[in-house]
């Protein structure tokens, strides 16, 4: 939507730029970036490329024909693709001059230019590109750390039309504002991944692909789940927001754990074993004495993510006395266990039955899907188990996206 005025124009990108600072999950902000500029623009669909090295790497895709109320849909977010940053492409064209380019159909683009229009997403989709408006995303610092693409601007028929001068001069703007935000929410990204890959050296089952997973699996079980419940839309964001960062920490407590249990290769005695379930008690810990609402799901995910629905979990309602831990014998039941935690715990047992470990090959597919239905009301939450059967197409692509290559 083009405003009344130039001036009102740039006072609501201001406003929008400012609020970008809250937003402290690098997903939801390219989510919100992406909604504001397919805003100014009334455009269908749009996608941001990260910088990665000397390439740029797919990051983040609306697409209002192809998502937008369609179970599944959110698969495509999970797209796994790596362009160089050099004239064959439009995107790595535009990185590697850090300008814009206004293309008014992609389909006919002039004989003379370097770049080409890459239609396989296109032709896998189905979907039509036609006038593209890709922009740098360039830092206050003039470092390049992406690329920005506003796909079939519409008029108010919704017929796909050319993006016009001003457009490209207020997405421009609006770019460059959210581009610093993006570099910061990348710098808490990467401090969560480094704290994981610090229990990474001491237990190698958490490395941070598996994280990355039972993360993404997470919100996008969440999503399903809080759509259903016709929980309001703003809510389902921030929920997502603090949601992604605090299921990567599931098993941070782990470092507590002495390396002759966390390592042995032998079965866990009683005794061992009761020590290994104070890694939930111990990761709660290290979020307890703050007073934000990203640590409080930090530290309940880490608490109850071996909680299970039938009350035979762990930690349970445990009491302590000094020092001294004691874990009761039954656990959480029901909704006593929160809801973060319900989710993390499907998305980290279905991640650990179908990812080969250094002790087991990858079970496969099928028995994966068999053994967790049949924990339907058991282990699992079932309503949060049927909102992980209906987006399963979307869990296969994050597994896929979120691999080694
Ligand atoms: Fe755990
Ligand atoms: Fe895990």
């Amino acid at each position: 939507m083009i405003y009344k005025s130039q001036k009102d124009n740039y006072f609501e990108i201001i406003k929008i730029s400012e609020q970008l600072g809250q937003i402290r999950d690098v997903d939801s902000l390219l989510d919100r970036i992406l909604s504001e500029a397919r805003k100014i623009t009334n455009a269908d669909a749009g996608s941001i490329y990260l910088k990665k090295g000397d390439s740029l790497s797919f990051e983040y895709v609306q697409n209002d024909t192809l998502m937008k109320n369609v179970a599944g849909g959110n698969k495509y977010l999970y797209t796994k693709q790596v362009i160089p940053i050099d004239d064959k492409s439009i995107a790595g064209y535009v990185a590697a001059h850090k300008t814009f380019l206004r293309l008014d159909d992609v389909y006919n683009l002039d004989k003379n230019v370097p770049y080409t229009f890459n239609r396989n997403f296109d032709k896998s989709s189905s979907y039509h590109t036609q006038s593209v408006l890709t922009v740098p995303l360039i830092t206050s610092r003039d470092k390049i750390i992406g690329v920005m693409q506003i796909i079939n601007a519409r008029d108010e028929e919704g017929n796909i039309i050319p993006f016009s001068k001003e457009e490209e001069t207020l997405v421009t703007l609006f770019a460059n504002m959210a581009a610093s935000a993006i570099e910061r929410a990348q710098m808490t990204r990467e401090i969560i991944l480094r704290m994981i890959k610090i229990a990474e050296l001491r237990d190698p089952e958490e490395t941070t692909l598996h994280v990355q997973r039972v993360a993404a699996y997470s919100i996008e079980i969440y999503e399903q789940w809080a759509q259903k419940k016709k929980i309001p839309s703003e809510t389902i964001k921030n929920v997502k927001d603090i949601l992604r960062i605090a299921s990567m920490l599931h098993d941070v407590g782990k470092v507590a754990i002495s390396d002759s249990i966390l390592k042995k290769k032998q079965q866990l005695d009683d005794d061992e074993r009761k020590i290994m379930k104070l890694h939930t008690i111990y990761g709660a810990q290290l979020f307890v004495d703050s007073n934000s609402d990203w640590d409080d799901m930090a530290a309940e995910i880490a608490l109850n993510h071996h909680e299970k629905w039938d009350g035979t979990g762990y930690p349970g309602f445990f009491s302590q006395n000094g020092k001294d831990i004691s874990i009761p014998i039954s656990g959480k039941k029901g909704t006593e266990i929160p809801l973060s935690a319900r989710i993390v715990s499907l998305a980290d047992v279905y991640d650990a039955l179908i990812s080969p470990r250094y002790y087991k090959n990858a079970w496969n597919e099928e028995n994966v899907l068999a053994e967790i239905n049949d924990q339907k009301g058991r282990h699992f939450d079932p309503e949060i188990l049927d909102a992980f059967f209906e987006i399963y197409p979307v869990i296969k692509a994050i597994k896929n996206k979120y691999s080694k290559d």
